[in-house]
C-alpha cells in the first residue's frame, strides 16, 4: 500500500489535477466528505488529508509514504528522514518580514510575530539581528496594528491582506511553493510503484497542468 498524506482547502484543488496525472483518482469528493482517510482508483494508493503542518510528521515517521507539503512548512519544520523530489510549482508565494507601513525600520531588538517561529529566528539571526519571537497561529497581521510587535513573518501572495491592514512587506526571506516529499525508507522498500507515480506528477507539473 502506498499511503499519500494531503492538505485540504484550496491547495487540493490545485493538487487533485497532479495526482490524476500519475492516474490516481480518489473514490469520492474529498471536500464534501469528514472522513480522513480516502481509497482511490488504484487499490494500493490510499489518500490521507491532514493539517499542513502534520504533513511532514506522518511522511517523516513513515505513517505516510509521499505527501505534498508547503515549503514554508518543511523550512519551518525540518526535513529530516525526508526526500523532496518535485517542486510542484502550486501555491506559490512569497515568505516576507512586513512592518506598519512608512514605520521607520526598528534599530536593535526587534518583537516579531510569526507562526513559523524556527525560520524567523534562524532569519533574524542571520542578519546579526535580536530577536524576540511571539508564537502566534494566524491573522499574524493584526500584531503590529496592536503593537503586539514590530514586525510579523509570513506568506505573502496577492499582497492584499498586507494593504488591507495598512501593512508593508519588508524583506525577502524564501520563495514558496508545494512540494512532493517521499519518506526515506519507502523510496528504498517501494521504489518502482514510489517512482511511477513521482514521474506522473513530474510529467503534468513540466506540461503545466
Ligand atoms: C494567509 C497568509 C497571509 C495571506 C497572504 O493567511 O498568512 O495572511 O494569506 O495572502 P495575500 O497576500 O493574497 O493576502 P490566511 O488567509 O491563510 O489566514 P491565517 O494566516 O489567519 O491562517
Ligand atoms: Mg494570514
Amino acid at each position: 500500500m502506498i499511503t499519500i498524506a494531503l492538505t485540504k482547502g484550496r491547495i487540493l484543488e490545485e493538487t487533485l489535477p497532479l495526482l490524476a496525472a500519475a492516474e490516481i483518482h480518489p473514490e469520492e469528493d474529498i471536500d464534501k466528505s469528514r472522513k480522513l482517510v480516502f481509497a482511490t482508483n488504484q487499490s494500493d494508493v490510499q489518500l490521507l488529508v491532514l493539517r499542513g503542518a502534520d504533513v511532514p510528521t506522518y511522511v517523516q515517521f513513515g505513517a505516510a509514504d509521499m505527501g505534498i507539503s508547503g515549503k514554508d512548512t518543511l523550512m519551518e519544520n525540518g526535513a529530516e528522514g525526508l526526500y523532496e523530489p518535485l517542486d510542484l510549482r502550486i501555491a506559490r508565494c512569497q515568505l516576507m518580514t512586513a512592518a506598519i507601513k512608512g514605520a521607520p525600520a526598528k534599530s536593535g531588538r526587534i518583537r516579531v510575530a510569526t507562526k513559523y517561529v524556527n525560520i524567523a529566528k534562524q532569519y533574524y539571526a542571520a542578519q546579526g539581528r535580536q530577536s524576540d519571537i511571539i508564537k502566534l497561529y494566524g491573522a499574524m497581521e493584526l500584531a503590529p496594528i496592536m503593537s503586539l510587535a514590530d514586525e510579523i513573518v509570513d506568506i505573502v501572495d496577492t499582497g492584499n491582506t498586507l494593504k488591507a491592514n495598512g501593512l508593508e512587506a519588508r524583506e525577502f526571506i524564501a520563495d514558496i511553493s508545494s512540494r512532493l516529499i517521499v519518506n526515506k525508507a519507502s523510496m528504498k522498500m517501494k521504489h518502482v510503484r514510489i517512482q511511477a507515480i513521482i514521474d506522473g506528477i513530474a510529467q503534468a507539473v513540466a506540461s503545466g497542468n
